[in-house]
């Protein structure tokens, strides 16, 4: 079901900040996004087959942005590419696997859904199907 790491998740405070350190590492950023739905900018940085993701939340109440109050700039998702999202969601829901996204919601670059951290040892995992 899993075809790759499609990228990993890093939450900044400040996306023009953070993404010197990445391109001092000879990282290139290729696109900056905004995702209103969940309140965030996003920086890529693509590394061989897989990609940085820089997340800057944009309101003080999103996710992300307490994320940031409670545990600071960090590691903050893994996303996996699935084939097919619907497919994914109902597997890992009949395997009894808690889910923030029942429904898959539109990401970035395609159709995103989230599994809880307490049904994953910690790791907030996000699917993504790529459109
Ligand atoms: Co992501």
């Amino acid at each position: 079901m899993i075809t790759k790491v499609d990228h990993i998740g890093i939450a900044v405070r400040d996306i023009e900040e953070a993404r010197r350190l990445y391109e001092a590492l000879g990282l290139k950023v290729t696109h900056v996004k905004e995702v209103e739905e969940q309140q965030v900018r996003v920086a890529f940085l693509p590394v061989g087959d897989t990609e940085v993701e820089l997340v800057q939340p944009t309101t003080a109440d999103s996710g992300v942005a307490r994320f940031l109050e409670k545990r600071g700039e960090g590691v903050h998702h893994l996303c996996f590419e699935v084939e097919d999202i619907e497919v994914a969601l109902a597997e890992l829901q009949a395997q009894g696997m808690r889910l923030i996204d029942r429904e898959p919601r539109q990401g970035a670059f395609g159709r995103v859904a989230f599994l809880h951290p307490k049904s994953t040892h910690g790791v907030l995992i996000e699917l993504v199907e790529k459109s």
